[in-house]
């Protein structure tokens, strides 16, 4: 059995240096603060009208998830899953993590579309830092609060990597997903489109709970039913199925 020790984990050197040229840049005023308010995009509508339709269709795919909790002390975390672009994940992964933090609960929404990453912009922030240099370094992820929703934090992709699949395959990234259900009533996943990238599926199975989506008209009926075969190969439980109609 091997042991770790601080000084020989070439992950706390590589930390040191992370957080030495982060106080350096610091102290040279080039950084923001890590850790800063974000702002939701009009797009969010969730955030803006909570009477448009669209919310009520929101706030009832909440409840939804919420009757099919797996008990009530272990965080309700979903990834959420298509097979092809375009198909309204982002949007929807924000909308439903805004529809949590609402229930005034500490929500985590994380963006794990290390590919074509889209958190950042639909919360108006920049991208340098992320889950990417979060895993990479194996440093504690910068965490933004969201205006207007002060139990709500949104974890951006960062810069995108050559090696997204590896990444989110990493211990790293599991120990942080153990760390966000002991921190988090609610957690959702945006992801990369499946039949373009295997890297959904991989986080389907660490976190273990799915919701596949798909667009009327657009996703082809193939493609679906290839997701759920593949995905019937993880250990993952698919809790519901959505159609978005735009
Ligand atoms: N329900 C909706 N109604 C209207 N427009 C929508 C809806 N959902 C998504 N869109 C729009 O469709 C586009 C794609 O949405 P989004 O980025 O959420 O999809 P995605 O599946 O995450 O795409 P990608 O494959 O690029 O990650 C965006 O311009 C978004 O604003
Ligand atoms: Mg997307």
């Amino acid at each position: 059995m091997s042991t770790k020790t601080a000084s020989h984990n070439p992950r706390d050197s590589k930390h040191a240096a992370l957080e030495a040229a982060d106080q350096a840049s610091r102290s040279r005023g080039e950084i923001t603060p890590i850790e800063h308010m974000v702002k939701p995009d009009d797009r969010l509508i969730m955030a803006h009208d909570p009477y448009d339709p669209r919310c009520e269709k929101i706030r009832a795919l909440r409840t939804e998830l919420l009757l099919r909790r797996e008990s009530i002390d272990r965080a309700n975390i979903v990834a959420l899953l298509s097979p092809c672009p375009g198909e309204g994940r982002s949007l929807l992964a924000a909308e439903l993590a805004i529809a949590f933090a609402q229930m005034g609960r500490p929500t985590l929404l994380v963006d794990a579309d290390l590919r074509r990453p889209q958190q950042h912009v639909l919360f108006g922030t920049d991208n340098r830092q992320g889950l990417t240099q979060a895993i990479e370094y194996g440093v504690k992820p910068q965490l933004h609060t969201v205006q207007g929703l002060t139990r709500m934090s949104v974890l951006t992709a960062g810069a995108v990597p050559h090696n997204p699949l590896e990444l989110l395959s990493s211990s790293c990234f599991v120990s942080m997903i153990e760390d966000w259900r002991d921190n988090f009533e609610f957690i959702v996943i945006d992801t990369a489109p499946v039949m373009h990238f295997s890297d959904g599926l991989a986080v389907a199975s660490l976190v273990g709970r799915v919701l596949a989506l798909s667009r009327a008209q657009h996703t082809p009926y193939k493609d679906m039913q290839d997701m759920l075969r593949r995905l019937a190969a993880t250990r993952s439980q698919i809790l519901g199925a959505v159609i978005s109609h735009f």
